[in-house]
């Protein structure tokens, strides 16, 4: 077998740099538990002058990764890039073409692009790793494809996006708004200071959930469209009356089998106070996993920053160096099928509704009489007024009703002139409250 590796890393920022560091500093380790000896033979970044967190050796530093696939002899590379179309894509491409081993943490591409690549590598009989791509450190595909190897997984779910999960947590403690939490997490380097809209309205989370829902349940990635809702509607009052209800806010994932079908969702929910996740606060993620025969399992840790990203990466890297030449998704992909989706028109939760209204006899009513029209009816009913502006809140906490009526309702309610703002909907986790 080969004692020496060369090893390619494309892509130099928040991820590639850490790695690239890492790497240098882990050489002898690696050799010590692989045997292998490990060669940074190219690196690849947009711009070769860029000041960067880590001196690195412009010898061996190509502008175009793709020229750095043609004219090195590199048996693995990692793809630090990002985003699911364009170069990362190319990239990964044309590694597989030429029989080189890849690694990458990017959720976008494998969760758009993962069948296509995978076929490519399993042709060519190289790896396509992407343990980083879910829940950062977290091991949780690793966990799938080989700890709980023989295990029928059922459900999925967890909290797959720190930011939502920092903002939430921020949120709740400081009653401040949305906007400016965000803004302390851009500061903090939490959120992405340009365009964070892809963590906030659930991309990133759903990405994630379809990586999982492949590997757990054996199947194609879904190419469906999912119900999916970020948490950029949710307001301070929102956690004020949460935690009246004794209930906490969180963005989650939730994957799972139902009659046969596969269920993928991402949406904000109202879990218990005293439950597990509801407690796995600022940038943690959790995943919570039920199978048969091994009951509940729960995985924390943090989900993404440049070291916990980079410990999955290692850990992609060892086993290759180990000579594990694995599926990319836990078997063959012709033993995968397509996956027959659940339609979420049929999905029943109990609802919290906030209404903002003008603060006028009749509106109550009018809101009631509708949510009577579509079978909804009403658990609990909290008014808030706000004398001052003569505008009210009006919460409801529904019992359970189904995805379709409640839209419908929604829509109709829609036309009561006194309903100053989109109402707000958040489905409590697993059915009802008390
Ligand atoms: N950041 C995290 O915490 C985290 C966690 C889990 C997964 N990930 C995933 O890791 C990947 C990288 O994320 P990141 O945060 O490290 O991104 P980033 O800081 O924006 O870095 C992107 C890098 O790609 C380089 N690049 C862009 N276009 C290029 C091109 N045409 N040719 C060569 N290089 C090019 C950039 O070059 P310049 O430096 O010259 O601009 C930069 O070095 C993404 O897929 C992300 O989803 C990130």
């Amino acid at each position: 077998m080969k004692k020496i590796y060369n090893v390619a890393i494309v892509g130099l920022g928040q991820i590639g740099s850490y790695l690239y560091k890492e790497i240098l500093t882990k050489r002898k380790e690696i050799q010590k538990k692989t045997g292998k000896i490990i060669n940074i033979v190219a690196i690849s970044a947009k711009n070769k002058n860029k000041k960067r967190k880590f001196k690195i050796n412009k010898n061996i530093f190509f502008s175009d990764p793709l020229k750095l696939i043609s004219e090195k002899k590199i048996d693995i590379i990692f793809e630090c890039i990002g985003l699911s179309d364009g170069i990362s894509k190319k990239v990964v491409e044309k590694a597989i073409a030429n029989r080189i081993h890849v690694i990458t943490p990017n959720k976008a591409l494998i969760a758009k692009h993962g069948e296509h690549l995978s076929n490519m590598a399993l042709k060519k009989k190289v790896n396509l790793e992407f343990e980083a791509s879910v829940g950062g450190g977290i091991p949780i595909l690793r966990t799938i494809k080989e700890g709980l190897a023989t295990n029928k997984i059922n459900k999925i779910y967890g909290i797959l996006n720190g930011t939502c999960n920092y903002i939430l947590t921020e949120m709740e403690k400081t009653g401040d708004s949305f906007k400016s939490v965000l803004k302390k997490a851009q500061d903090h380097g939490y959120a992405e200071p340009g365009n964070p809209k892809l963590d906030l309205n659930g991309y990133d989370t759903l990405a994630k959930v379809k990586i999982l829902s492949a590997l757990a349940f054996n199947k194609k990635i879904s190419t469906s469209n999912c119900l999916m809702e970020g948490i950029e509607n949710i307001e301070s009052k929102d956690f004020d009356m949460a935690d009246q209800l004794n209930l906490r806010i969180k963005l989650l994932g939730i994957t799972e089998i139902v009659n046969n079908r596969l269920f993928e969702r991402v949406h904000p929910c109202l879990v218990k106070k005293n439950t597990y996740i509801a407690n796995v606060s600022g940038v943690m993620n959790a995943v919570i996993l039920e199978g048969m025969p091994v009951g509940e399992t729960v995985l924390q840790g943090e989900g993404a920053g440049p070291g916990p990203t980079s410990s999955a990466l290692m850990s992609d890297f060892l086993s290759i160096l180990r000579g594990n030449i694995k599926f990319p998704f836990g078997l063959p992909n012709n033993a995968r099928e397509s996956a027959r989706i659940y339609d979420d028109k049929n999905y029943e939760n109990s609802l919290y509704l906030r209404f903002e209204v003008n603060d006028k006899p009749g509106v109550l009513s009018q809101i009631t009489k509708h949510l009577a029209k579509y079978k909804i009816s009403i658990q609990r009913l909290i008014q808030i007024p706000d004398n001052t502006k003569k505008k009210a809140s009006i919460i409801i906490i529904t019992h359970s009703v189904k995805e379709n009526n409640s839209n419908k309702c929604l829509r109709s309610i829609n036309s009561i002139k006194n309903i100053i703002k989109k109402p707000v909907l958040i489905r409590l986790f697993n059915g009802n409250i008390y």
